[in-house]
């Protein structure tokens, strides 16, 4: 028997973000369903699952009229909550003809989706994202989709940041990263992995942000929220200035962003982004950080997505191969642990096999 899905169903994940969503059907997968999206008239978002109850059609191939789904090959039309309002040349309408609606809410500049349980979907439970609301911090993302890996190793990537020294060598990797001890700390649905490193020379990207010389205390704060999504508290400060004690007004503060969302068992789609708390009106610095992380293979986080590839396709290969553990993974297993424990709820309390219990 094929392993269980990797993926809690009774989660909130980012579907898209908000401006993404329109007055066109867009079609998305999130967890292995089909699904598309859409805004009805009134503003409020729409996600039906995929796939015409007559046929089967994607109904993402059909077209919107006002509130409802016009299916592309014979007609039927499905409303906002997934009931079927018209069938062709027939008066009545049989009442069991609908596809499945699922919960949505937007927060945050994006479109969260409940893909499990709808009685359990209560959107007070959306992952806390106010940093990418674009008032208190400002900064322009995106997303990979169809990332080809488990979702899974994003989490992983940026939960320890060792790894900038290797991959990102040249703008942000620095080697305190490697000799700083840091500090986890969890609860039931939380991991914090808090490292600074002080009076060290600034890397290249954070220098530039500084613009004042001298050695620096960095700090990486990284809270992740599960099942998917990270965020960084992330900057740098003169020493001697107190940021370890608290005060970072003379530092620069950004923050990098992840809502992480399973496509398949080895495919997601990553919403990123990168925002900062200083020159919020500097558009030019937007787009440049912007750049930084996303430039046609050259920045930052493209630089993740050829070895998160390539460590996917690497697993495919060697499938029944362990991930053996070192003292950095810490951060990343407990994020890991929570997947799994979600998991396990899920499934009436079986145990799940995981990388995270070696
Ligand atoms: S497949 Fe949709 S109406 Fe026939
Ligand atoms: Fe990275």
């Amino acid at each position: 028997m094929p392993d269980p899905k990797p993926f809690p169903l009774d989660a909130w994940y980012a579907a898209a973000w908000s401006h993404e969503i329109g007055r066109d059907l867009a079609a998305r997968t999130v967890c292995g369903k089909d699904i598309v999206l859409y805004r009805r008239t009134d503003g409020r978002v729409a996600a039906l699952e995929d796939a015409c109850w007559h046929r089967l059609l994607p109904l993402s191939l059909g077209r919107l009229e006002g509130d409802q789904v016009v299916c592309g090959y014979h007609g039927l039309v499905f409303n906002g909550d997934g009931r079927c309002t018209f069938m062709p040349a027939q008066k009545t309408i049989n009442p069991s003809a609908c596809v499945h609606a699922y919960p949505v809410a937007e927060r945050h500049r994006l479109v969260w989706l409940w893909p499990g349980d709808p009685a359990l979907a209560d959107p007070a439970t959306i992952p806390d994202f106010h940093w990418n609301d674009g008032t208190e911090w400002v900064g322009e993302g995106g997303t990979f989709y169809g990332l080809r890996c488990d979702w899974r190793l994003v989490v992983d990537n940026l939960m320890d940041l060792t790894h900038e020294t290797y991959v990102h060598a040249g703008s942000i990797g620095h080697d305190a990263i490697l000799e700083s001890p840091f500090e986890v700390t969890h609860t039931d649905r939380t991991a914090t992995v808090t490292r600074w490193m002080i009076d060290i020379e600034p890397p290249p990207f954070w220098a530039g942000l500084l613009g004042k010389p001298g050695r620096v205390d960095r700090w990486q704060i990284i809270h992740f929220q599960a099942p998917g999504v990270i965020a960084g508290d992330v900057g740098v400060a003169p020493t001697g200035t107190g940021a370890p004690q608290g005060d970072r007004s003379q530092g620069v503060n950004g923050c990098f962003l992840a809502a992480l969302t399973p496509e398949t068992e080895t495919s997601c789609h990553y919403h990123w982004n990168f925002v900062r708390n200083f020159r919020r009106d500097d558009d030019a610095l937007t787009r440049a950080i912007q750049k930084g992380h996303v430039n046609e293979g050259k920045g930052v986080y493209d630089q993740d997505h050829v070895v998160l590839e390539a460590q996917q396709r690497a697993i495919d290969r060697n499938p029944r191969m362990p991930f053996y553990n070192l003292n950095i993974d810490a951060g990343a297993l407990w994020a890991r642990r929570m997947i799994d424990r979600m998991l396990e709820a899920e499934r009436g309390g079986r145990h799940v096999p995981s990388q995270a219990a070696e």
